[in-house]
């Protein structure tokens, strides 16, 4: 499989919304949501935003009503997700795929298994979402350190919300990572302003073209 692995330093942080725009940003790639807990949709809100067809995506994947970490939404519905059996990877070999996890990095998706074991299973580079308040340089260090750890490599971080320059320094710096972008929090959050967003801010020294062309 070709492509990259979104992850967040938490839930709600901005993976969805930076999924779209990496689609915006590099058109063709695909997008796969292979653990989806709770009403929400990703993969239609990923369509909408990216204002992409239907296949833009891989619809296959685990789905579980309760909005809570995957280990529990499982065992909530008589179920252990088998990350062997359950998820199987798309066969399309010419796509590249933008894979969107669940929560973070260390969320449980079985008795033993936590989201960075699908992480290693797919085998992509991982670009971190990232809050841009403070907080954000552990959060972000410490999910680059889990990622390492593993020995994943990790594509870059995109920051989320009003842009924080020091934040952004730090996180380059102690992270030896780079940050390729900073999206806004938008007042109007429309198709639109994620677009103009995307298509100029977004990884604008094209180091993600690698993996996404
Ligand atoms: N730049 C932004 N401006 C305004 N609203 C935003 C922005 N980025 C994200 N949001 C909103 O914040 C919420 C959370 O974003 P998103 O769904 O992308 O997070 P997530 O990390 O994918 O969450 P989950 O862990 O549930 O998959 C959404 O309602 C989204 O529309
Ligand atoms: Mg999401």
């Amino acid at each position: 499989m070709r492509g990259l692995f979104v992850t967040g330093t938490d839930t709600g942080v901005g993976k969805t919304v930076l999924s779209a725009a990496l689609i915006i940003r590099y058109p063709g790639a695909r997008y796969w949501k292979p653990i989806q807990t709770g009403a929400d949709d990703d993969t239609a809100e990923v369509l909408r935003l990216s204002e992409s067809s239907r296949d833009a995506a891989y619809f296959h994947g685990v789905r579980l009503p309760d909005p809570v970490s995957p280990h529990l939404a499982a065992q909530r519905a008589n179920i252990r997700i088998d990350l062997g059996t359950h998820i199987a990877a798309p066969k399309q070999s010419d796509a590249a795929w933008i894979v969107e996890g669940a929560g973070g990095a260390l969320v449980p998706v079985n008795e033993s298994d936590l989201i960075v074991h699908l992480m290693e299973r797919l085998g992509l580079p991982v670009v971190i979402a990232s809050r841009t308040t403070l907080g954000t340089i552990n959060h972000t260090l410490l999910t680059i350190e889990a990622l390492r750890a593993r020995r994943l490599s990790v594509a870059g971080v995109v920051m989320i919300g009003d842009p924080d320059p020091d934040n952004r320094r730090a996180i380059e710096h102690y992270g030896s990572v780079p940050v390729l972008g900073e999206m806004p929090r938008f007042e109007a959050f429309t198709a639109a302003a994620l677009r103009k967003w995307a298509a100029g801010s977004l990884d604008p020294e094209n180091r993600l073209q690698e993996f996404l062309q």
